[in-house]
């Protein structure tokens, strides 16, 4: 695997490799790799030639008092992970690489409303942060297909509609969640978490499981189902942000008749903020 600094080096490898005609996959991370990202850099090597991973710690996307300076930045152990689950080339930019005019005077990209709800409201400009990242990084690789988590589902849902709207020539592919052997979304904020608090995170799947059972099971009061899970995160030590049944192709709060659901769910464990989500098919 190469790894590339600069945009020009890495352009100029992959233009020989499109000139050869193969196809590129693109896996977008911020590094501290797990097998959620190594997962998703397979899924890309079966569904192209050639693997590009990015590592970037894009601080366009965190607001102020987040764990920007704090966020784990392990490149060596990445590197030897993306080695193994079969990756070509990493691009590991610098800040200035990246936003050459600044960060201040960098165009940006935003996708309205999606960007606003949830995830989006407790962290105020984090999708336009996100979006704009991940637009640069399409005209720097020019990937045939970019694959992101589910884990992240308002994350995927911005990006795909992004895509959409900017006829950018990406095909954008969703991986399932990766969890560990208790059901805990694999996150790189986990890290956050101490040895008493990482016995209590599994209860974030265990509410949405229970929720996801009491809807199949008939019940369409989704404000109770929410109030009822965040109450039995509350009792084992979690710090409410979100749990809201929604709509999955807009994210816009259920009602009754709606057949295509996902529950997003969000909260805060001692240093961490966790994030976990669950699809209904009714
Ligand atoms: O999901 C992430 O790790 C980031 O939001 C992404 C997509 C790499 C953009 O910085």
């Amino acid at each position: 695997m190469k790894t590339f600094h600069t945009i020009a080096e890495l352009r100029e490898t992959l233009q020989q490799e499109r000139a050869a005609g193969k196809r590129i996959g693109l896996v977008p991370t911020m590094g501290n790799l797990h097998e959620g990202h190594l997962q998703l850099v397979r899924q890309a090597a079966a569904n192209a030639d050639i693997v590009v991973a990015s590592i970037f710690v894009n601080p366009l996307q965190f607001g102020a008092g987040e764990d920007l300076e704090k966020y784990p930045r392990t490149l060596a152990e990445d590197k030897q992970q993306l080695i193994e689950a079969g990756c070509h080339y990493l691009f590991a930019p610098s800040d200035e690489e990246m936003y050459p005019n600044g960060r201040e005077h960098q165009t940006e990209v935003e996708v309205p409303e999606i960007s606003n709800m949830y995830c989006g409201a407790s962290r105020p400009g984090h999708f336009r942060g996100v979006t704009t990242v991940v637009c640069k990084l399409f005209g720097i690789v020019r990937p045939d297909l970019a694959v992101f988590g589910e884990k992240d589902f308002q994350q995927l849902l911005v990006i795909r509609r992004m895509t959409e709207d900017l006829f950018l020539p990406v095909e954008i592919q969703g991986a399932p969640i990766a969890r560990d052997e208790r059901g805990l979304a694999l996150s790189s904020r986990n890290g956050y978490l101490t040895a008493e608090e990482m016995e209590v995170a599994p209860a974030l799947q265990q509410a949405l499981q229970d929720a996801k059972a009491a809807i199949e099971a008939g019940q369409r009061d989704f404000a109770a189902v929410q109030e009822k899970a965040q109450q039995q995160l509350e009792a084992v030590g979690f710090k409410r942000d979100y749990f809201s049944v929604c709509r999955r192709q807009d994210l816009h709060a259920a009602n009754a008749g709606d057949d295509q659901l996902v529950i997003l769910a969000a909260a805060y464990l001692g240093r961490a903020r966790l994030i976990d989500n669950i699809v209904i098919d009714l």
